[in-house]
């Protein structure tokens, strides 16, 4: 089986999961909050290097208050008992997204785990945040034009990794497989950069209820996919009789 250097998840269907049961939403949240424990460990077994998690839109923040006020209880618990399991287990954390719009409290939880696990070699957990892929590439285009209008940078001399270096993921490989659960089939403002040629798996599981065999199955779904970039299979497969342009 493949493992990608770089998974990301867009982790849905909490909601659905408790309102099927006619449970508050909230409910639903907490029990997300448990598979994101397990798929952290599963990862981790599974040699995985990097685990993108999207675990709140820059949208999410018009939900009703009540549901935004216990995510964010949610996740300062969470990231209070994480830091001991992410040491144990030579986890680094990091966070993408306009981080300085969570509480103030959880903000300051937050940078000291990043801190503390720096230098942990493991796995690299990344845990998207007040996320919006339009916010992060709106703030990129801030810095571009910044940097142009000091002289700083030449508008013609404006690369691709120029780009890429002022993303929050710029320390970050680009996804290799991107799993959205749910049923939904759509990307959600997650990533639209970053994602220009991973895989992508859509599943039926709500996210509390996806398991390391929901995971297992992903993984054998990428393994059996020819990611080709634009060439052709025969190029890849190395029976090409040549490489390179203007053959005919
Ligand atoms: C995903 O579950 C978690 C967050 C977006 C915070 P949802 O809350 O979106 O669950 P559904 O889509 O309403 O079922
Ligand atoms: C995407 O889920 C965001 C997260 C999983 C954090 P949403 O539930 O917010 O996405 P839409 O509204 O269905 O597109
Ligand atoms: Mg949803």
């Amino acid at each position: 089986m493949q493992i990608p250097r770089h998974l990301a998840i867009i982790m849905d269907g909490n909601g659905r999961w408790a309102e099927k049961r006619r449970l508050p939403r909230i409910l639903g949240h907490r029990k997300g909050v448990e598979s994101v424990q397990r798929i952290v460990d599963d990862c981790l077994d599974l040699g995985i290097g990097h685990l993108t998690l999207y675990a709140f839109s820059s949208e999410n923040w018009g939900r009703p208050r009540d549901e935004v006020d216990a995510l964010m209880g949610l996740l300062g618990n969470f990231l209070k008992k994480e830091l001991s399991q992410l040491q144990e287990r030579g986890i680094r954390l990091v966070a993408i997204g306009e981080l300085d719009r969570l509480p103030e409290a959880t903000v300051k939880i937050l940078k000291d785990i990043i801190a503390k696990t720096e230098h942990n070699t493991k796995m690299v957990l990344n845990l998207a945040l007040s996320y919006g892929s339009r916010n992060e590439l709106t703030r990129a285009m801030q810095s571009l034009a910044r940097d142009v209008a000091e002289g700083k940078l030449r508008p013609d001399d404006l690369s691709e990794q120029d780009i890429d270096a002022r993303l929050d993921t710029h320390d970050i490989p680009d996804p290799d497989l991107l799993i959205r659960t749910s049923g939904e089939m759509r990307v959600s403002n997650f990533l639209l950069w970053q994602i220009a040629y991973t895989e992508l798996y859509f599943t039926e599981t709500l996210w509390p209820d996806f398991s390391r065999d929901e995971l297992t199955q992903a993984l054998q779904a990428y393994s059996n996919r020819q990611r080709r970039f634009g060439l052709t299979g025969a190029q890849l497969d190395g029976t090409a009789d040549s490489d390179g342009e203007g053959r005919h």
